[in-house]
């Protein structure tokens, strides 16, 4: 039905309608709130015919000005929130990582990124009430990283099945960028079958950083990753899925952001990410998180152990 309506815009053909659709504009607000820009990048069309468009669902839509805080707090209840597998870590993010939300995790090598996504694959699949999402998990691989016999181990530590847990995560190997991108896509399509509401990117900037070097591709780098972005936060509408991004933090100065305690990605990912956390290594098995940016917490720090059987306290 929405599909309809999406066609009945003036200035756009069953083509476009499907290309709008295929980015991820399901219905006439996704592309009311959208700007022009990056609705022609997502979709592939012109910018003033994007701009056209947006306009007219403007019109058509009903958007909504001003709510009240209390329909606010009612839409807040279907956020679900995915636990780390460590209280404290947990009460750092105000419960746990949100669903709708992308949350970026970064840190130097060794820090526990990888480790990190490979427990909440875990726990995402268990119930809610185990502080899980009671649904699938997907994770977008770039360093080929991932490890099936790692989540076994997870998912034995915490008494669940290592055969069905291992059904239930869904992995994609990303081999460039533009293999990263498509494989956003995919995930949507996947995510219309299937209850997924984890998608993990590890590592959400490697390819990136790679395959785009020199000042001069540094504008081209932020928009297909701004694009990229995009994607993963349809996701997140979508499917109620929390999206979880990990990045490094370079020891050499970074020769586009120049701070080397600063996470790659710059100010796109910045202000797209919801949350981020800073994870760096203490003694041991010890790890420390340092949530820097959230729109409802308190800077803060937790301290969590990487152990043989996952993230623990
Ligand atoms: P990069 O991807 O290189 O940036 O690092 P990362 O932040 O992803 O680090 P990762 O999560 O891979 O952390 C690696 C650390 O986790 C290692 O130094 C180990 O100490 C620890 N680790 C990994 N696997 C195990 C395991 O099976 N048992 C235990 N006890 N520790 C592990
Ligand atoms: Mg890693």
């Amino acid at each position: 039905m929405s599909e309809e309506k999406i066609k009945e815009l003036p200035g756009v053909g069953p083509a476009t309608a499907e290309k709008l659709m295929d980015s991820g504009y399901k219905d006439l607000m996704a592309i009311a709130v959208e700007s022009p820009r990056v609705l022609s990048d997502l979709a592939d069309i012109g910018e003033s015919t994007a701009g056209k468009i947006v306009q007219a669902a403007k019109d058509a839509a009903d958007i909504g000005g001003f709510e009240t805080g209390s329909e606010l707090l009612e839409k807040r209840k279907d956020v679900g929130m995915l636990s780390t597998g460590a209280d404290s870590f947990d009460d750092l993010l105000g419960g746990g990582i949100e669903t709708g939300s992308i949350t970026e995790f970064f840190g130097e090598f060794g820090s526990g990124k990888t480790q990190i996504a490979h427990q909440i694959l875990v726990n995402a699949i268990r119930p809610e009430e185990d502080g899980g999402l009671g649904a699938e998990a997907m994770i977008i691989d770039t360093e080929n990283s991932f490890r099936p016999g790692r989540i076994s181990e997870i998912a034995e530590a915490r008494d669940l099945d290592p055969e069905e847990t291992l059904d239930d995560i869904h992995v994609g190997r990303a081999f460039n960028t533009h293999h990263q991108m498509l494989l956003a896509d995919e995930a949507l399509d996947l995510g219309k079958d299937k209850p997924i509401r984890l998608l993990v990117v590890d590592s959400l900037t490697s390819h990136f950083r790679a395959e785009y070097v020199g000042r001069g591709a540094l504008a081209e780098r932020q928009q297909t990753l701004n694009k990229h972005l995009h994607k993963l936060l349809n996701f997140a509408d979508r499917n109620n899925a929390a999206i979880v991004v990990t990045n490094q933090v370079t020891a050499n100065p970074d020769q586009f952001f120049g701070d080397a305690t600063k996470p790659i990605g710059g100010h796109i990912l910045g202000h797209t990410a919801t949350f981020r956390v800073y994870l760096r290594k203490s003694k041991g098995d010890k790890r420390i998180a340092r949530l820097v940016d959230s729109p409802n917490m308190p800077e803060g720090e937790a301290v969590f152990r990487v152990e043989e059987s996952g993230i623990t306290e």
